[in-house]
């Protein structure tokens, strides 16, 4: 959380500890003052629940406030927590460890998954198809968009029209590239990832004794800001895959 928005508050407790510490210290300070040769010249420690910190220290008092001693004064910054800004009116808000604010955890509930042939090219049996994957997300008030890294995994392969007759062909894993497994999504916005390139190696066919198909998951090594949340809608495993004849990329 780099851009918090820190607001800077004089504590009434801490200006009275400052009182007593005042009093206190002048004594000392005078001690000090002639064993001690500091180039900045002459600065005075603060004293905090009875800690010393030394001027320009800065503390951790909890998650939300952080105190900077400058020459014996004490100020503290509070950080607030904008219901705007980190969407704290989720299903789920979540406090990550060690921050000061909830927010809501990244939370992508996926309906379809819906691949077109955009090219399919065939040279000594060694086939080539570019496909389009339309995503269509569910939208409700506990699912957001998503931003990161290695977001997903896009999985192909090549399955008989007619299951009894053969097996599938050609699995991969992966078919997305490095930019479209990160591809964001924002939330009711349109999601396709386009130009996804497959190579396979088949026995010859006809197209329509074959489909392509494709299964979406959320990518194994994920990077996000905040916990990323992945399923779909019905929770069956079905609506993450898709498939469409070989025949559909026929021009
Ligand atoms: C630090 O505080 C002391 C005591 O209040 C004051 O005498 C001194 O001038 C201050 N030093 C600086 C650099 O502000
Ligand atoms: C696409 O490639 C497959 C595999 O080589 C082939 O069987 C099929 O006929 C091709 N489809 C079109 C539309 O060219």
């Amino acid at each position: 959380m780099m851009n918090r928005s820190w607001y800077l508050v004089c504590l009434v407790c801490v200006s009275l500890m400052l009182v007593v510490h005042h009093a206190s210290s002048q004594d000392s300070n005078s001690d000090s003052l002639s064993e001690s040769s500091f180039s900045s010249g002459l600065l005075s420690t603060c004293y905090y629940l009875g800690v010393p910190y030394l001027h320009s220290e800065v503390w951790d008092v909890h998650e939300c406030m952080t105190c900077t001693c400058t020459n014996g004064t004490i100020s503290c910054a509070i950080e607030t927590c904008s219901s705007r800004k980190y969407g704290i009116f989720c299903v789920e808000p979540v406090r990550p460890p060690g921050d000061c604010c909830y927010i809501c955890p990244y939370d992508v509930t996926v309906r379809k998954v819906k691949p077109t042939i955009q090219s399919n090219v065939t040279t000594n049996g060694h086939t080539t198809l570019v496909l389009a994957v339309d995503v269509i997300f569910r939208y409700t008030s506990s699912t957001t968009g998503v931003i990161g890294e290695s977001l997903w995994q896009l999985s192909a392969w090549i399955a008989p029209v007619n299951p009894t007759h053969s097996h599938t062909i050609g699995y991969t894993e992966q078919v997305l590239n490095d930019d479209q497994a990160s591809q964001s999504y924002i939330e009711g916005d349109q999601f396709i990832f386009r130009d996804v390139v497959y190579p396979f190696v088949a026995p010859t066919f006809n197209c329509d004794e074959a489909k392509v198909c494709v299964e979406l998951k959320r990518g194994r090594n994920a990077v996000t800001t905040r916990p990323f949340r992945f399923s779909s809608y019905p929770q069956s495993s079905t609506p993450l895959i898709g498939c469409i004849s070989l025949c559909a990329g026929r021009k």
